[in-house]
């Protein structure tokens, strides 16, 4: 079917449309509802079917005769180790795993946090939860002490598993002290906490609460995949909001798998057997999606990289995973092709690799500047596709629908949108746009599966951060425009949410940790434009009264505050002292004003402001 046809349908027909999709999973019963709305200003899929995700990713291939393939390579560049799994071995390790938690009490709806680095164990911690009915939360490893803490009081886990460190190119990051510390400010404790010992670090146990990983396992009975609800929740993955307390994103079972398996053909046309490799972090949206849940799903070989695009050890990185493991799609965010580009302009490391396994080259996580593109494009030859999406969907809104048919690329577009999203330009009051023009980017209800439940505990904040503002629509966040043939253009958030290296950041958090320092009186965060990241934070102060502490000081001293509260991935590395804000008269900081000012673009005065001179200050500190 054409993509046109096939839109349309799922448009206007999502009831026949995703009940054929659903067909394509083992359900241990198969719905007979296929949507049902509910009082949260959503609804939910496949209410009445049941599933066990980790059966439909490692049993149902078992069963399909793929057992003896392939399923996991793990590389890790930082530790010189390569490693894989079969998808037999990975069931293996899987059901033992779940059945040490089972052990240990871990049951259907309890939940289990995962603080670790991009070694197997990780995924395999994630699939033992859902092989329970155990919902997961995985905490990016780069996320401080404090950000832990948070998640750990939102989720209330009963068991939070580590591992002793995680390798940044060559600096060990230890985990265990960083567990310690979270729990120590949290006020919810888990009832144990497994940790898995890397030869790099060990990591001191607490007696009653520690227990050993390799211990777990040897003392272990495999369980068995535990039937659950559609709509029970996979799991909780935290992103960040426009406050400072991050939202915890649900994930259901039954949607997830649906849509996640229809992805995998539509947006990726991947095939059993094909090796795809998604170069993120389990700790993101894009690693639960594509690095762990939707290869299994569809019978593929995924790819673990722990390492970086650069520097592990050099920006041929890229290519000679592609080659060792012959990958034949690759899935990264366009920060990592910057930093290589920054570091082989002219791409002389791709001649050292052979990379014909490679088809195409999918990018997310920020917009693909043009640049980006065409330097793929230029030394790959390959196609480069860009795909828009978010934490909350789990899979892309806009795509290149290769799977049905391959459309011309437009580069800066995400192309179009994928079937069940009925992407909408529309302005503050719902109004759709003339084409071409500028608007919030929006989605008529209902989304399709796959997408965000709710927000963990908190039905009103998920009404109210993406139904309320738009009745009749999911409100993204995100601003563009549709073009005369269809072609979404994603230009950037709307919100105080930035994009740092392909990681979603609230400023409004940056400006809580800013604001806590004693001498400052006022402040603000806003994310400028950086050649290689995208964006980067800058913060804006204004010191108390009678406070006599040296600027330089202050700055080291609120990049090291942000290092701690949230981590060294905010990169959160200049501040600026100015004399006053920016505002409008009714108080609110103009922070889109200032961010056009350090960007060097053009902006309009706003009428509202109440004193305009400001700006002017504003703009020559940012000169220097
Ligand atoms: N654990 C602990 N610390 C981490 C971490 C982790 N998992 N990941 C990053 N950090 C730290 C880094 O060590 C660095 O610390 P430093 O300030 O002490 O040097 C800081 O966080 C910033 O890291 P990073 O964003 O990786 O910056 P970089 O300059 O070292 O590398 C890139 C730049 C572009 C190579 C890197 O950002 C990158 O690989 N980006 C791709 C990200 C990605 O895949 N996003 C996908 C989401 S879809
Ligand atoms: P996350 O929830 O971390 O995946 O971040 C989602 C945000 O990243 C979106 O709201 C966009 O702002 C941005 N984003 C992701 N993919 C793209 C893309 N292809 N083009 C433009 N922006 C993107």
């Amino acid at each position: 079917m054409d993509y046109r046809s096939e839109f349309r349908r799922s448009v206007d027909q999502p009831d026949s449309f995703w009940r054929e999709q659903a067909h394509q999973i083992d359900w241990i019963e198969a719905p007979k509802t296929i949507w049902q709305p509910t009082d949260n200003g959503h609804g939910q899929w496949f209410p009445d079917g049941t599933l066990n995700t980790s059966d439909v990713a490692l049993d149902a291939n078992i069963r399909a005769g793929r057992g003896d393939q392939t399923a996991l390579i793990y590389d890790s560049p930082v530790t010189g180790t390569k490693r894989s799994y079969t998808y037999q071995q990975l069931t293996d390790q899987v059901a033992l795993f779940a059945g040490a938690l089972k052990a240990q009490g871990v049951t259907k709806g309890d939940r289990v946090i995962i603080y670790m680095p991009m070694i197997p164990e990780a995924v395999i911690a994630m699939l033992g939860c859902a092989r329970l009915g155990a919902i997961h939360s995985v905490v990016f490893g780069g996320f401080a002490a404090h950000e832990l803490s948070v998640r750990v009081d939102d989720a209330k886990p009963k068991v939070i598993i580590t591992a002793s460190c995680g390798i940044e190119i060559n600096r060990v990051v230890e985990y265990k002290p960083l567990l310690n510390k979270a729990l120590e400010q949290a006020s919810h404790q888990p009832e144990l906490c497994v940790v898995y010992q890397r030869p790099q670090a060990t990591a001191d146990m607490q007696a009653g609460r520690d227990l050993d990983w390799q211990e777990l396992m040897a003392n272990a009975e495999p369980a068995a995949p535990v039937a659950v609800k559609s709509t029970d929740p996979l799991y909780i993955l935290y992103t960040s909001g426009t406050t400072g307390k991050p939202k915890g994103v649900v994930r259901d079972n039954g949607g997830h798998a649906v849509a996640l398996k229809y992805s995998m053909k539509l947006v990726y046309d991947a095939h059993p057997g094909d090796v795809y490799w998604a170069a993120s972090d389990v700790g993101w949206v894009v690693g639960h999606s594509y690095i762990v849940y939707a290869p299994l799903f569809a019978g593929c070989t995924t790819v673990l990289y722990e390492g970086k695009p650069v520097k592990t050890p050099d920006a041929g990185a890229f290519w000679r995973v592609v080659q060792d493991h012959k990958v034949n799609l690759l899935f990264t965010a366009p920060t990592a092709f910057r930093a290589v580009r920054k570091e082989d302009p002219e791409a002389d490391q791709l001649s050292r690799y052979d990379i014909r396994s490679l088809k195409r080259i999918f990018l997310a996580g920020e917009r693909l500047d043009p640049p980006t593109y065409d330097w793929l494009k230029e030394h790959t030859r390959l196609p480069v596709l860009d795909h828009w999406w978010q934490t909350e969907t789990g899979w892309a809104i806009c795509c290149n629908p290769v799977g049905l048919e391959m459309m011309a690329t437009r580069p800066g577009s995400a192309t179009v949108p994928s079937p069940g999203f009925d992407v909408r330009v529309v302005d503050a009051k719902g109004h759709s746009v003339p084409t071409g023009e500028q608007g919030q980017i929006a989605v008529k209800l209902p989304l399709p599966p796959g997408c965000m439940m709710t927000i963990w505990g908190d039905d009103e904040r998920f009404r109210k951060s993406y139904f309320d503002p738009i009745p009749g629509f999911y409100s993204s966040g995100d601003g563009g425009y549709i073009d005369s043939d269809g072609y979404v253009f994603v230009m950037g958030r709307t919100d105080d949410v930035i994009n740092v290296a392909g990681h979603r950041l609230s400023t409004g958090e940056m400006e809580e940790v800013v604001a806590s320092h004693p001498a400052v009186a006022e402040c603000c965060v806003v994310g400028v434009h950086d050649e290689m990241k995208g964006q980067v934070p800058v913060g804006l102060v204004l010191v108390k009264d009678g406070a006599t502490i040296d600027h330089d000081e202050l700055e080291e001293e609120l990049v090291e505050m942000v290092r701690e509260r949230i981590g060294a991935i905010a990169c959160f590395r200049r501040s600026m002292v100015v004399e006053r804000l920016p505002k409008t008269r009714s108080g609110k900081i103009l922070r889109r004003v200032i961010r056009q000012i350090a960007d060097g673009e053009s902006y309009n005065v706003p009428s509202t402001i109440d004193d305009p001179a400001i700006l002017d200050e504003i703009s020559e500190q940012f000169q220097h």
